[in-house]
């Protein structure tokens, strides 16, 4: 096992810890921003360190197609390729080119795909994700899955998890590198919990360093998303971290860190500043509106990031889908918001203030009660 995981303060459910990973010490909760092609879009990585990100996401699919992992090895991994020296950790590639590619078909052997480049049929199997995630060297790769949406019922979920359990066991044997990096299993099982049951026990039965919840985040009403993170975490061992793939919004993360989750992921702060939108206490603020064309406020008076202390919704709202800048200076602030909000949940775990820390989020969010 290649990290560390110290439980130091708890509130009922919801854990803070120290994650130590071979290329940082995280604090959890913690947001991981998703980098793409090996960038998070628009920003430096001294903005990134200065915002107080502690690991990215990259999606083996995207860095296998360019630059290839063949080059990244080559050139000594993707932390030095990307002059990154806090943490990585890299998805497996099937989700994304189920989701991205909607013509990604799915047997026994692996995920069949067109290729984007060339349009030849290509198969990436459990085997091969991991040779990839391997060379490419994050320090969490995570386990070739068999995704489905929530929202389909019948036989493919359940064949669907049961896949996901027999992939789990040709990772760990394709796994050569164990001492340098964490292979996370992922539970599946749509949104039955009988099918959740028996996949969390599978993967806790091969004692890997970590486990995160799939299959979530596409669609499901939010009752059925925090009943199936509930029922996970609760059967997940105490003592290894608990990642929520493809969360979220700043509400879900909040909930699912009170329901003992630890680890989340996910494009909304990015993809949502580039249509122009910053998330504020309140809950978003839309710069494009006519109403910030005269708004000498900045985007959040209560935030301290670099954008908020130097520039108006004015000045933003004339930039925004006018130059890169207006989307840049947006997906600064929203990640600064996603830093914080891990380390407030952090900070008020460990210092027992949780409860009012959610009370007040949850008051700024809804003020009206509703
Ligand atoms: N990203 C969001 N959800 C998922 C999932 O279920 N599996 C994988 N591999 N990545 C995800
Ligand atoms: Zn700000």
């Amino acid at each position: 096992m290649a990290l560390k995981f110290e439980i130091l303060g708890r509130f009922n459910r919801a854990r803070a810890a120290k994650l130590t990973l071979p290329h940082y010490l995280c604090q959890t909760p913690l947001f991981m921003p998703v980098g793409t092609q090996g960038t998070i879009k628009g920003l430096t990585k001294n903005q990134l360190e200065e915002i107080g990100c502690q690991i990215i996401l990259g999606n083996t699919y995207h860095l296998a197609l360019r630059p290839t992992s063949e080059l990244i090895d080559e050139l000594g991994g993707l932390h030095k390729f990307m002059n990154w020296t806090r943490a990585l950790l890299t998805d497996s590639g099937g989700f994304q080119m189920v989701s991205l590619l909607h013509l990604a078909d799915i047997t026994e052997k692996g995920v069949t795909f067109q290729s984007p480049v060339d349009g030849k049929p290509m198969l990436l199997t459990p085997e091969e994700s991991i040779e990839i995630q391997n060379r490419i060297g994050a320090d969490i790769i995570m386990a070739l899955d068999d995704v489905v949406r929530t929202t389909i019922t019948g036989p493919r979920i359940e064949e669907a998890m049961y896949r996901t359990l027999r992939w789990i066991d040709r990772c760990i044997a394709a796994h050569k590198r164990p001492l340098e990096q964490n292979l996370f299993g992922i539970v599946q099982g749509g949104l039955d919990p009988v099918l959740r049951d028996i996949c969390v026990k599978g993967l806790v039965e091969r004692n890997l360093p970590g486990y995160a919840i799939g299959g979530l985040s596409g669609g499901e009403d939010k009752d059925s998303f925090w009943r199936v993170v509930a029922q996970c975490t609760a059967a997940l061992p105490e003592d290894k971290p608990r990642y929520v793939m493809g969360v979220g919004y700043p509400l879900d993360i909040v909930v699912c860190s009170a329901l003992g989750a630890d680890m989340y992921d996910c494009v909304y702060p990015t993809r949502t500043a580039r249509f122009g939108t910053a998330l504020v206490p309140e809950g978003v603020l839309k710069l494009k509106h006519q109403a910030m064309a005269n708004d000498t406020r900045p985007i959040d008076p209560t935030c301290e990031c670099m954008v908020c202390k130097n520039y108006t919704r004015a000045y933003i709202h004339c930039l925004v889908t006018k130059d890169a800048m207006g989307s840049q200076l947006l997906s600064y602030h929203n990640l600064y918001h996603m830093m914080k909000l891990s380390r407030d949940l952090h900070l008020s775990i460990i210092e027992g203030r949780f409860p009012g820390f959610v009370c007040k989020f949850l008051q700024k969010m809804f003020p009206k009660g509703d």
